[in-house]
């Protein structure tokens, strides 16, 4: 979902993403979310909704921060003060760990 709130040049800049404990590594545009540049990147992450509210994406924040689009993401307080977060709506703020054992490669045609 791009943030139409930002420069267009801010919105150009990428973070890295690693994926563990597989290590994909993927670009991620600050007005991208996690799940978007995982997809265009080649990597697959369990989601359904994809705006916010199943919880389906739901995985670990292990380094980084994130911003979500919504003011009240599918994610309470206390899970994203233990590190829970919803890659699905998160916009990435600084190179980031994700922590989902359960990624896995597009197959390519
Ligand atoms: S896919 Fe539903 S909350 Fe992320």
């Amino acid at each position: 979902m791009p943030d139409s709130r930002l420069p267009n040049d801010a919105a150009q800049q990428l973070f890295e993403v690693r994926i563990a404990p597989d290590g994909w590594v993927f670009s991620a545009a600050l007005n991208q979310s996690v799940l978007q540049a995982a997809l265009a990147a080649g990597v697959e992450m369990d989601s359904s909704c994809r705006n916010g509210t199943c919880r389906t994406c739901l995985c670990r924040l292990e380094q980084g921060e994130v911003a979500y689009a919504m003011a009240w993401p599918g994610v309470s307080a206390e899970e994203r003060a233990e590190g829970w977060f919803l890659p699905c709506v998160a916009q990435p703020r600084s190179d980031l760990v994700v922590v989902q054992p359960m990624a896995w490669p597009i197959p390519t045609p």
